[in-house]
């Protein structure tokens, strides 16, 4: 009998890449997918819990699990992920209907602890390994056929003191090298065109092998065994781990794409050591000034936290001030949001609703204003792009990626996903390049 899987995926990229895993593994055994939680034998959500507004889409979630158990009263209901680590069995108690409540080192168990529970219908909780190594070696499944996300480390041994990331996927743990290298190979000969290593803090990698290596060493690495894959990116790197090694490495290793993603949080040093992110926003300037004469093409990005405890209008004008100076080709910007069990909680949430909303506004137009700026500065010029996907609002135009990571649009009168083509850059929003493709 074919069991059916609904799995909906909150948070960042490595919940992604462990939703696709979790996906091969269960494909494998016997399940199929399919497109809504009604239609389901095993429902699953893989959850985030880096800030409340995250949270609460799951929780706003919860309330159709009544429905969901009426219509079929064998379903499986999970939450996976982040929020199951941080929550644990209290999610029993808020939603009876839940089955399984499933950590991120856990999520190897799914297929058994599923069957198990539609057998004796009791409720279990898997969130004791999270510092164990990677669970999901080698599980080969791909959701799309030219992009592939690879995780390369999980968990994160900083501690900055708004983040909950180190409570919900433990500390570091590296994988193997010779797993990458293997999965990297595989990708290669399955011909996918761009594949994103992920982690916490990539530039950590290694810590803890035995084998003496760190990221730029990996990375050599990967350049030797898989050159066939023509774009190699990375997310994230701590400003404190990212160094001239790195940079040299994106200069002189052909696959590795010119787009460094190193958030800065804050401009204002007396808020960057509230937030224990152990460098001030002058080195932060030094090694973006490094990284742009090593990397003279390169893009640049960034994530900013406004209304942090304590933060004053002098702390927040030196964050816009950082900003103007940087030019950043984008920045995530995120209102600060308590999280349970963090450092931070014991400052008090100090900046009211309204003066969060106030910086987060001003800061959007700045970046959007450089972004515009930066943007337009590259009407004329031939980029080479990537095609990813349709527009969703217009079907014969397709969206695709330079190798420096900016979003291009462009009209095509053939399909065009996962075809590189020469574009010639005709306009330009703060998030979107519009391209012509050159015959
Ligand atoms: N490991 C990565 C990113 C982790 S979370 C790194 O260190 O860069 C992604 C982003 O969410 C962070 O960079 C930060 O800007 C934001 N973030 C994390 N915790 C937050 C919180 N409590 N409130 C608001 N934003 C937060
Ligand atoms: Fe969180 Fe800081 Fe670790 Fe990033 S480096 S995951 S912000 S603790
Ligand atoms: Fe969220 Fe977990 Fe990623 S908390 S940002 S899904 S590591």
């Amino acid at each position: 009998m074919n069991k059916k899987l609904f799995l909906q995926t909150f948070g960042c990229q490595m919940n992604e890449r462990d939703s696709e895993a979790v996906t091969g593994l269960l494909l494998g055994r016997g399940y199929e997918s399919v497109a809504s939680a009604e239609e389901a034998d095993l429902v699953l959500y893989n959850t985030c819990s880096v800030r409340d507004h995250a949270e609460q889409k799951v929780f706003g979630r919860m309330g159709h699990f009544r429905k969901l158990k009426e219509k079929n009263p064998r379903v499986v209901i999970g939450i996976v992920g982040c929020m199951a680590q941080e929550h644990g069995h209290t999610f029993f108690k808020k939603n009876p209907d839940i089955d399984l409540v499933c950590g991120p080192g856990n999520l190897n168990q799914i297929p058994d602890l599923a069957e198990e529970i539609r057998e004796t219908r009791l409720p279990r909780l898997a969130t004791d390994r999270l510092s164990e190594e990677y669970s999901l070696e080698g599980i080969p499944h791909r959701s799309d056929k030219t992009k592939a996300l690879v995780t390369i480390m999980t968990g994160c041994d900083h501690r900055c003191t708004y983040c909950i990331v180190p409570f919900v996927r433990g500390s570091e743990r590296s994988r193997l090298s010779g797993n990458i290298l293997t999965e990297m190979r595989n990708l290669a000969a399955r011909g996918f065109k761009d594949v994103m290593l992920l982690g916490q803090n990539v530039n950590s990698y290694g810590k803890g092998l035995e084998e003496k290596i760190d990221f730029a060493g990996l990375l050599e690495k990967i350049q030797t065994a898989a050159p066939e894959i023509p774009r190699l990116r990375f997310i994230t790197s701590h400003p404190k781990d990212a160094h001239a090694r790195l940079f040299g490495a994106m200069k002189d290793l052909p696959m590795v794409c010119a787009h460094l993603h190193l958030p800065v949080q804050s401009g204002s040093d007396r808020i960057l050591k509230r937030m224990k992110r152990e460098h001030t926003a002058a080195w932060f300037i030094g090694q973006v000034e490094e990284y742009r004469s090593l990397v003279p093409q390169g893009s640049l990005t960034t994530d900013l936290i406004v209304g942090f405890p304590g933060e004053t209008e002098k702390d927040f004008l030196e964050t816009l001030a950082l900003v103007e100076r940087v030019e950043f080709d984008s920045a995530f910007i995120f209102q600060y949001s308590p999280r349970p069990g963090t450092p931070a909680l014991k400052l008090a949430d100090d900046v009211s609703q309204g003066e969060k909303d106030r910086r987060h506004q001003i800061l959007l137009a700045a970046q959007r204003a450089i972004s515009l700026k930066k943007n337009q500065a590259l009407i004329g010029r031939t980029a080479e792009v990537l095609f990813e996907s349709r527009s969703k609002k217009d079907a014969a135009r397709y969206v695709g990626r330079t190798r420096e990571f900016k979003r291009v649009v462009a009209f095509s009168q053939t399909p065009c996903v996962g075809e590189f083509h020469s574009v010639r850059i005709v306009g330009a929003a703060d998030e979107t390049l519009l391209g012509e493709r050159v015959p």
